[in-house]
């Protein structure tokens, strides 16, 4: 998996398998991270469903994490979250990369996502690192007033090749 190498991460950070006595940190960063978290329930299910998920610590302490599907040749970033105080610093970059290795690694052909248009930070990672819109998922989400869209972002694979991307 050579997506995860330990030198994709600054000396101290690297991935782990999220497990399920992960989730009471899972929650609390989710919590602090969205206006909508996801509930114990649809971590649970992930696992249980056999996903990628994957906890980012730094030091051994959980700062983020991710969870992927992967489905014939898709892959579908489901969640990807760095918690607030440790944004900014890198690790969301790393970690999608991350994910599309491993999406790659894992035979997928291409790599989607959803993403509120009120994310402008989420949405420059994503158009930074290659993903475009593809479309968009009316009233998709939650909001305070109702509903908000989705716009749906994808990224190809084939071809492609993140091992020659620089080192952050
Ligand atoms: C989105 C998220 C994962 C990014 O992680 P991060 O560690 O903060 O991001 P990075 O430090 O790696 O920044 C990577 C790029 O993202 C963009 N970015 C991140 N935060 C931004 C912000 N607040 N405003 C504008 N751009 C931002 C920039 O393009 C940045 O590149 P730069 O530093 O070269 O300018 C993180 O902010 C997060 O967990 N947010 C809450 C959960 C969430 O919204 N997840 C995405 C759901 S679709």
């Amino acid at each position: 998996m050579s997506a995860l190498a330990a030198d994709a991460f600054p000396e101290g950070a690297g991935l782990r398998a999220m497990r399920e006595t992960d989730l009471d940190t899972v929650l609390a960063i989710e919590q602090r991270a969205y206006p909508f978290p996801w509930t114990r329930g649809i971590f649970r299910d992930c696992l249980a469903a056999g996903y990628p998920a994957w906890i980012l610590q730094e030091h051994g302490c959980p700062i983020g994490y991710a969870v992927l599907s992967v489905a014939a040749d898709e892959a579908h970033i489901l969640n990807i979250c760095v918690t607030p105080e440790r944004q900014g610093r890198g690790h969301g970059r790393r970690l999608l990369r991350s994910l599309v290795g491993l999406a790659r690694d894992l035979g997928a052909a291409r790599i989607f996502l959803e993403v509120r248009p009120s994310n402008p930070g989420a949405i420059a990672l994503y158009q930074d690192e290659g993903f475009n819109e593809i479309g968009r998922r009316p009233r998709y989400y939650p909001a305070r007033d109702g509903r908000e869209d989705a716009l749906v972002m994808a990224m190809e694979l084939v071809g492609e090749d993140t091992g020659t991307m620089p080192p952050l």
